[in-house]
């Protein structure tokens, strides 16, 4: 058994997720986590709310709330919604916990000791009428990249530039609007990442076996050298900058800045998640000295954050030469587009995770979306894709399957797996061919390649249908009944079999196939080596109770409905 460590992206706290963001980084880690826990891993899948920062603070000013508050309770919101869509953390901590304060501080100091860190003036945006500096997302302005009026100080919404809010043009106040504006000197913590250069260059050289997104991003910025950065940040909210309890002179009213600290919460997660129970301990999954190099550990996350995760955190890791275990594997997702524009949390537009969950349940929305990851490119989620998806493969081939043998077999066989002939040519042509796609299916999710992962999958359902057709137990049943029996056994065996294979992604629907037979999700859920031994799982007198309807067809008047409330554009 070897044990892996699976971190998703760090969901911000300003609001709960939408459908992009889902897939972007929790619902891919999640399907990893279980497949790899099915096929008897250890696995440790680390998650948290990502709290400090400037977009924390402006949510909660706009909520009214501390940004204490506002952080305890939308964590809390985010939790119940991941928890609600089947996302299976191990631990889902919170950035603002003091592990991650201990662990930043620790980092920031380590690589200070390395001659890292130095001191520097910068000149930043001052509001006089807010008295206070505006750093990153407090000041917003017209990119000057592509004109755009309302681009934040740390990055343009429009065209996805990053920027320094002293690059914006005409720039206001995100606080007050204020334009009464000047440029400040201000003292801050550089972490000299030139000089970690060649390290960094090498150490991504060597991941032969990175998807070829998560390449091309590192070696970018590679390409364009490596900048020094600025670690801290004019703020009130994040990990303060101290030693041993005390400020650094100078740094008294200044943090830690967010994408400093943010990473280092999945360490900071993790001694959560050990804290949080007997015989745990985070040193084995992080530290090298601790048993941590048998760990193999991949990160999941939006293309946004390559650079975050292929550049800076490895080079606080590497600059600290400490041994701290880093990312073996990396797999990036492009975005998930609504209508072909944007999702977007600040104009609330698309539909979030919780909107989603009062339509329909968590398992529609996690097959449309693994199923159609935005791997090799943008992907458009429109209303109308979503219900052909769900009405074609979720209830015409999977529900559809399960519905018609299970009920075929209660009203000729009774409500039990039936005795009957052996299996015959049709089912050894079915064994071969399942055999050739559970095979195509494991590797693909292996390979983390999911949207061919899942036309697997969708593949191994349409056989099961295709093979009741071949089979046709309910014609057969008139003149040889104990074919048909043969072939009754087969499709309810099929119904464990399918439930396995499909348990990463449609978990909560894995359990009710399952449950027709009496069985446990966690017991009978292990990754089936081959079809021969899984149509003889399920034994002549199995007990079986017939399903509800397992998938609802979406009609064409909820789909107009769903447009109107959620304001979808013309497609
Ligand atoms: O882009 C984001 O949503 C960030 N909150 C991701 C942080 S990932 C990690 F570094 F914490
Ligand atoms: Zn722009």
């Amino acid at each position: 058994m070897s044990r892996i460590l699976i971190t998703s992206a760090l969901p911000y706290i300003n609001g709960i997720k939408h459908l992009g963001n889902l897939v972007g980084s929790m619902l891919p880690a999640d399907v990893y986590a279980r497949f790899k826990r099915a096929q008897g891993e250890n696995v440790l899948f680390i998650c948290a709310t990502d709290e400090h920062g400037t977009p924390a603070e402006l949510a909660a000013r706009e909520a009214g709330q501390t940004v204490e508050q506002y952080c305890e309770e939308q964590h809390e919101i985010q939790k119940k919604a991941g928890a609600e869509f089947g996302l299976s953390f191990d631990h889902f901590g919170r950035s603002s916990g003091p592990e991650n304060e201990r662990f930043t501080q620790h980092f920031a100091w380590a690589l200070e000791d390395k001659g890292l860190i130095e001191e520097r003036t910068d000149k930043q945006i001052y509001s006089i009428d807010d008295q206070r500096f505006l750093p990153d997302r407090y000041v917003e302005g017209t990119c000057p990249n592509c004109g755009y009026e309302k681009a934040r100080g740390d990055q343009c919404d429009n065209c996805g530039t990053l920027l320094d809010p002293t690059e914006l043009k005409n720039p206001y106040s995100a606080i007050s609007g204020s334009k009464n504006l000047e440029v400040r000197e201000t003292k801050h913590l550089y972490l000299l990442q030139s000089k970690l250069q060649q390290r960094i260059a090498d150490w991504v050289a060597a991941k032969e076996g990175w998807p070829s997104l998560t390449k091309a991003i590192a070696n970018k910025w590679i390409k364009e050298g490596l900048q020094d950065r600025s670690i801290t940040r004019d703020l009130y909210w994040g990990v303060p900058v101290e030693k041993n309890g005390v400020p650094r002179p100078g740094f008294e009213t200044k943090v830690f800045y967010v994408w400093f600290d943010a990473p280092i919460e999945y360490i900071g997660a993790t001694e959560e998640w050990a804290n949080a129970g007997a015989g745990r301990d985070w040193r084995q999954w992080w530290r090298l000295d601790a048993g941590a190099e048998d760990v193999t550990y991949v990160q999941f996350m939006g293309k946004d954050n390559v650079a975050f995760h292929t550049v800076s955190f490895p080079c606080t890791i590497l600059g600290s030469e400490e041994p701290w275990k880093l990312v073996d594997t990396l797999k990036s997702l492009n975005w998930l587009t609504w209508y072909g524009g944007k999702f977007s949390t600040s104009q609330k537009r698309g539909i979030f995770m919780d909107q989603a969950l009062e339509l329909l349940p968590a398992d529609y929305w996690r097959w449309y979306l693994m199923a159609n990851a935005p791997e090799s490119d943008d992907t458009s989620f429109t209303l109308e894709h979503f219900a052909s998806v769900v009405n074609k493969d979720l209830a015409d081939v999977l529900g559809n399957f399960v519905n018609r043998i299970t009920r075929f077999c209660a009203s000729k066989f009774g409500e039990a797996v039936p005795e009957g002939g052996a299996y015959g040519e049709t089912e050894e042509k079915l064994i071969a061919e399942l055999d050739g796609k559970i095979r195509a299916y494991t590797e693909y999710l292996e390979a983390m390649e999911f949207r061919k992962a899942f036309a697997e999958l969708r593949g191994i359902w349409v056989a099961g249908n295709e093979y009741l057709q071949v089979a046709a137990p309910w014609t057969a049943f008139k003149t040889d009944p104990e074919r048909a029996a043969a072939a009754v056994r087969a499709g309810l065996n099929l119904i464990a079999l399918f439930a396995a294979l499909s348990a990463p992604v449609v978990p909560h629907t894995a359990e009710k196939m399952f449950a027709v037979f009496g069985l446990d999700a966690k017991e009978a859920g292990a990754w089936p080596k081959s079809a021969k031994a899984a149509l003889a799982f399920l034994k002549a007198g199995h007990k079986l109770t017939l399903p509800d309807v397992l998938f609802k067809k979406i009609e064409d008047e909820q789909v107009a409905e769903w447009r109107e409330k959620f304001g979808a554009p013309a497609e």
